[in-house]
């Protein structure tokens, strides 16, 4: 059950460098690396199509790529991933014309290789085990105090109960407070540890990281400082998130207020983004920004759904109100439970074990139904990177 992979190139410190940034776990992958170049990568495609074909190629010629295309016609399981200073517009359409995957840039940082290989990689591993990818799903605060945090963990909860294997993955740092909704201990390893051994990245690694909250649902803490939390970079979050989703039927996101480069990697690779507001105004301004910030990001609305949390019957503005302030539908109704909720999060349960037949406990349930009833995404690459500048709100 092996995927093959093939590293072809002329610069013997290139090829190490490359070898290097394919994960550790060497037992799923049958790597060959060969001298050449544009000719022997396309010789090799012929005789023995690899899963994935890595070639590291200073210049390429029209007479280059159109011998990689006609070779990758031939073998339309092979992924090709190309490293190359070209960067011209021109270039790179051409390379995705002849069916090149993705063309990394030449020379590179370590980071980005391992994340382009691992996006590959993980794609490849999914397609052969005839698995579909788990679903991401951020949960977004239109303001400090909406109810995100609260949401996301008795949401993982909630989903785990129903027999989905869930992650709930802490983007607040330094402060935050996942796991103390779910765990009585505040976890030693954190996201930071994970990025820190970013280089041998696997299953075991990730599940050594993550603490289990539950059956079926575990927590992976944020940086307990903002220096490490800076240390993540969106590209190892990326690698984190591919290999999460590979392992997890769902991976929650409980996003902070800032919009920093790995919260937006975090939005840009989520499914669906669960915008948390109350029905307050101060709320529902909060998300009319927030929802702006989205467009200028380029997330459809059809990825975000409205999540009115502490809803009370009777009181202004309504859910129609709110929606029509927002254009958008209110897709959740999340009741106010104050007593139940601040029991909950007092005793480090999440509130379908400490109350189950609170309203909030049954709307959460719902929540999780109408979650795991959608279809799950295809293959894991939903939309492309947008740039990450850092803003807050
Ligand atoms: N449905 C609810 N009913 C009552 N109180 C709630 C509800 N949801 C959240 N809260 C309260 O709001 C507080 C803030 O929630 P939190 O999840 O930390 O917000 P955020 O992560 O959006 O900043 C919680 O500590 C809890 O006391
Ligand atoms: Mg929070």
């Amino acid at each position: 059950m092996s995927i093959s992979v093939r590293v072809v190139g002329a610069d013997p410190q290139h090829l190490s460098r490359i070898t290097a940034a394919l994960p550790g776990d060497s037992e799923s992958l049958a790597l060959r690396i060969m001298t050449g170049g544009a000719l022997e990568a396309a010789g090799e495609v012929q005789r023995d199509p690899p899963d994935l074909l890595v070639l590291d190629a200073p210049a390429l010629d029209e007479a280059d790529l159109a011998l990689l295309e006609s070779s990758l016609l031939s073998a339309p399981a092979t992924a090709m991933v190309l490293l190359s200073p070209d960067r011209s517009s021109e270039f790179l359409m051409r390379a995705m014309r002849a069916g090149v995957r993705e063309v990394i840039p030449s020379p590179s940082a370590a980071a980005d290789l391992s994340a382009a290989f691992a996006r590959q990689l993980e794609r490849l591993g999914l397609q052969r085990l005839g698995m579909p990818a788990g679903t991401v799903i951020a949960l977004v605060p239109a303001k400090g105090g909406s109810g995100a945090t609260f949401i996301a963990t008795s949401l993982a909860a909630e989903l785990a109960a129903k027999g989905a294997r869930t992650l709930i993955i802490d983007l607040n740092a330094p402060f935050g407070d996942a796991a103390l909704h779910l765990v009585e201990e505040r976890p030693t390893a954190t996201l930071a540890d994970l990025v820190r051994q970013v280089g041998r990245l696997d299953a075991t690694l990730l599940e050594s990281v993550a603490v289990e909250a539950g059956e079926g649902l575990s927590l992976l803490a944020a940086p307990d400082s903002i220096e490490s939390f800076e240390q993540v970079g969106a590209d190892a979050f990326e690698r984190i998130l591919a290999l999460a989703r590979s392992r997890f039927r769902f991976v929650l996101l409980d996003v902070g207020r800032s919009l920093d480069p790995v919260t937006v990697r975090g939005l840009d690779r989520a499914d669906r983004i669960l915008l948390v507001s109350q029905p307050s105004l101060p709320y529902l301004h909060a998300a009319r920004r927030v929802l702006d910030l989205f467009a200028g990001l380029g997330y459809g609305s059809d990825r975000i759904d409205l999540v009115l949390n502490r809803f009370e019957r009777g009181v202004e503005p309504s859910a129609d109100e709110a929606s029509k302030m927002l254009g958008v539908k209110v897709a959740d109704l999340i009741p106010n439970s104050y007593r139940a909720v601040g029991r909950a999060i007092n005793h480090g349960q999440p509130i379908r074990a400490s109350a189950p037949r609170d309203p909030v406990a049954k709307a959460l349930s719902v929540l999780a139904e109408r979650l795991l009833s959608q279809p799950r995404p295809g293959r894991g690459d939903a939309s492309d990177s947008s740039p990450s500048k850092p803003v807050r709100h």
